[in-house]
């Protein structure tokens, strides 16, 4: 069997470091391993606009930041496709089909719609379209016959539910489509990297991000002001790491290297939260080493997304380019979907 990548995400902002260590590292390293026969990659502007129905515009402004996001990661429209869902009309047919091999209940049972219909407000009234996300997402999964999905762990109940809908789908139409696997980053500080105000979450509507395009003196006035521990409040006291927004973020980006780098006193992550729990180490200090970790990690990503700000027509051709290649493979699922469901009328003589 092909091994094949789907993942996306939603156009409704700039990406920002938590979507890169939960998930667009992974994709680049996963594209990079030679290891996929196909792989896409999906702007899910339709998605966006379940919850933006009244900004479109700001949704399509968001097709391009995300765009040059991936390619400033490392996305290489060489080895991946990327393209935009909504012009895969495709996935809104399949998603139509799939409705009827879901129960309402179910999809109010989706911890990650759960939530999100709680953060936006929704409860006393659901927009129909927002509610039934979870099922557009499965037919963008199957669409693809993606293997493997790269993602953050709030997409975990994505993926459960689309694997359900895989196996309704086969059993009562037989073997058609395929069941897919998450791939978490393996780093835990990785899965949900809290924000700089050490809210759980990293997120653009709590505006507690740093953002990928941030430049240098933005990340550093962001990183100055992030959250430490609470109760350390001299540069004696003993410090907690565990929570600790700044060592969650060291988890997650430092390497033994930059020790060497920019704070030889210390050979490791271990070390200086030994010290920092020992008590004689003060957060400026600690903010400053992650600084510059960020921006030895973050300077090549802001120059290469810098590069592709001035090549947009290009931009625009791997988009349009992507989208054809995609659209190609959701038709001829589409196609074994309806011969699977007896829907594929006149394709002999006969209705
Ligand atoms: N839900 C994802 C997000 O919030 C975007 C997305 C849409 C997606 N379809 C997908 C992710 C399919 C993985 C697989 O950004």
């Amino acid at each position: 069997m092909k091994k094949v990548i789907l993942t996306g995400d939603r156009p409704t902002g700039r990406l920002h470091v938590g979507h890169y260590v939960g998930s667009l590292s992974e994709r680049v390293k996963l594209q990079n391993s030679g290891e996929y026969d196909e792989i896409y990659i999906m702007i899910a502007d339709a998605q966006a606009l379940t919850d933006n129905a009244e900004h479109p515009e700001k949704v399509r402004q968001n097709i391009i930041q995300v765009a040059l996001d991936y390619l400033a990661c490392g996305l290489d429209p060489e080895k991946s496709t990327l393209f935009i869902q909504s012009m895969v009309p495709e996935l809104t047919e399949l998603s139509f089909y799939y409705m009827n091999l879901v129960t309402v209940s179910r999809l109010q049972r989706n911890p990650t719609v759960k939530s999100e219909i709680k953060q936006r407000n929704f409860e006393a009234s659901i927009p129909v379209g927002f509610f039934c996300y979870p099922i557009s997402q499965a037919a963008d999964i199957t669409a693809f016959k993606a293997t493997a999905v790269p993602a953050g762990e709030d997409q975990m109940p994505m993926v459960e539910q689309c694997k359900e809908i895989v196996h309704k789908f086969n059993s009562v139409y037989g073997e058609t489509l395929v069941d897919p696997q998450i791939v978490l980053p393996s780093n835990k500080a990785c899965l949900r990297l809290p924000g700089i105000d050490g809210k759980a979450k990293m997120s653009k509507s709590l505006g507690n991000c740093i953002y990928l395009s941030d430049e240098p003196e933005v990340v550093k006035k962001k990183v100055m002001s992030m959250f430490t521990d609470p109760n350390h409040l001299r540069v004696q006291d003993p410090g907690k790491v565990e929570g600790n927004p700044v060592f969650i973020y060291l988890d997650a980006f430092c390497k033994d290297e930059y020790f060497a780098e920019f704070l030889p006193e210390y050979q490791n992550l271990d070390e200086l939260k030994a010290h920092y729990q020992r008590g004689g180490l003060g957060d400026v200090k600690v903010k400053k080493f992650l600084n510059k970790v960020l921006e030895a990690e973050f300077a090549p990503i802001r120059e290469r997304r810098k590069m592709w700000e001035t090549r947009i027509p290009e931009v625009y051709d791997i988009l349009k380019e992507g989208t054809k290649v995609a659209r190609k493979k959701a038709q001829e699922t589409l196609n074994e979907v309806r011969d699977a469901m007896k829907i594929n009328y006149f394709d002999g003589n006969d209705l």
